[in-house]
């Protein structure tokens, strides 16, 4: 069965056809990035009207590099929310002329849930529950997965995401945005450099013992200290860059372990846009295989925001009898728990 995914929450336009929830024959993403740049983070209206552009020949790039018409899609899979609302409507609006014009069942699909719709895309004989830890420029959170619909929340950040603290962390040091890729690339350029006297030093917040909660803030505000306090040449960015991937990377890692730990669950999956950073991905193997837990990340281009990924999950929403009315309408606000609910009432 083929599903047509659409993805237009933030600052993507993306459209994708998938094959049984696990083959990607087309996957288009026209990123707003170099429209938002100049002002430091992505700007809602401009992010609307430029997915109002994008959507039309987004979704006929999609269809016809998938080599199917459109009377051989079984469903439109779309991203209800959470996200910015007049970037959802964009998305869900074009998905529900689709499906009505051309009888197509429709799929609402929480934007979390496509991102976990990634890591099925690419191992789809993943076993449920297992424990999901989303990292994105919106998220950071842990979750209990023990079906698709049935979701726990065990733990979430208190104020900033990882991402977003990786984007404000970038952008007070004059670095461009997106933040996330140019800090991992610096830090990793400094990874094997001795530790400089006087080098930046920044707290890890573990918060009260046992809990799965995060915060970054405390980070943020010493990076800006830092940052403040010295003269930034080349290489003092470089280590700030790698003292602060440290610590994101360092408390990520412990409190994924924590979560598998508390719920003994074999599997940990890891999704959301800064999965795909290069110390995250190399400190989470070397966990998994130290607590022998099963690890699976997608590939980073699958891991930032895409329509395959919603494709995927909406493949399997589905399967499961998980379609949406034409009153479908998007969410800014869509915590993953509430999605039970609203299946039940549907
Ligand atoms: O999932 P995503 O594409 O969009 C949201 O749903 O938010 O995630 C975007 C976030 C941005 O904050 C970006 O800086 C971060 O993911 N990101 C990274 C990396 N690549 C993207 N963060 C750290 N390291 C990376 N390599
Ligand atoms: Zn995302």
């Amino acid at each position: 069965m083929y599903v047509l995914g659409i993805e237009t929450s933030c600052d993507e336009t993306a459209a994708a056809v998938v094959e049984d929830g696990s083959s990607v024959l087309s996957n288009v993403v026209s990123s707003q990035v170099e429209l938002h740049r100049k002002w430091g983070g992505i700007v809602p209206e401009i992010a609307s009207r430029a997915h109002m552009e994008n959507i039309m020949p987004v979704l006929h790039e999609a269809i016809s590099g998938s080599g199917k018409r459109l009377s051989d899609i079984g469903a439109v899979a779309v991203t209800m929310g959470p996200g910015l609302i007049g970037a959802l409507l964009v998305g869900v609006s074009a998905a529900k002329a689709l499906a009505y014009s051309a009888r197509i069942p429709l799929v609402g699909v929480n934007h979390i849930e496509g991102h976990m719709g990634a890591a099925l895309l690419e191992s789809p004989d993943i076993s449920m529950p297992f424990v999901m830890l989303v990292v994105s420029g919106g998220h950071t959170h842990l979750y209990y997965v023990r079906g698709f619909r049935d979701y726990e929340k065990l733990g979430q950040t208190r104020d900033d995401a990882a991402g977003e603290a990786y984007d404000k962390v970038a952008k007070l040091m004059g670095l461009p945005y997106p933040g996330g890729p140019v800090i991992d690339g610096l830090a990793g350029e400094y990874a094997g450099r001795a530790p400089v006297k006087g080098g930046p030093k920044f707290p890890r917040a573990y918060l009260e013992a046992g809990s799965l909660d995060f915060s970054f803030s405390g980070l943020k505000t010493a990076a800006l200290t830092y940052v403040r306090a010295n003269e930034m040449k080349d290489e003092t960015v470089g280590l700030v860059c790698r003292e602060f991937q440290e610590a994101v990377v360092e408390v990520l890692v412990k409190k994924s372990v924590q979560a598998v730990k508390s719920r003994d669950a074999g599997t940990l999956v890891v999704a959301g846009g800064v999965a795909s950073n290069s110390a995250l991905r190399s400190a989470l193997l070397g966990a998994s295989r130290e607590n022998n837990f099963r690890l699976v990340i997608p590939g980073p281009a699958f891991c930032t925001d895409n329509a395959a990924m919603v494709a995927a999950s909406g493949y399997h929403l589905f399967k499961l009898g998980a379609t949406a009315g034409l009153d479908l309408n998007p969410q800014a606000n869509l915590p993953m728990e509430k999605m039970k609910a609203m299946q039940e009432m549907a």
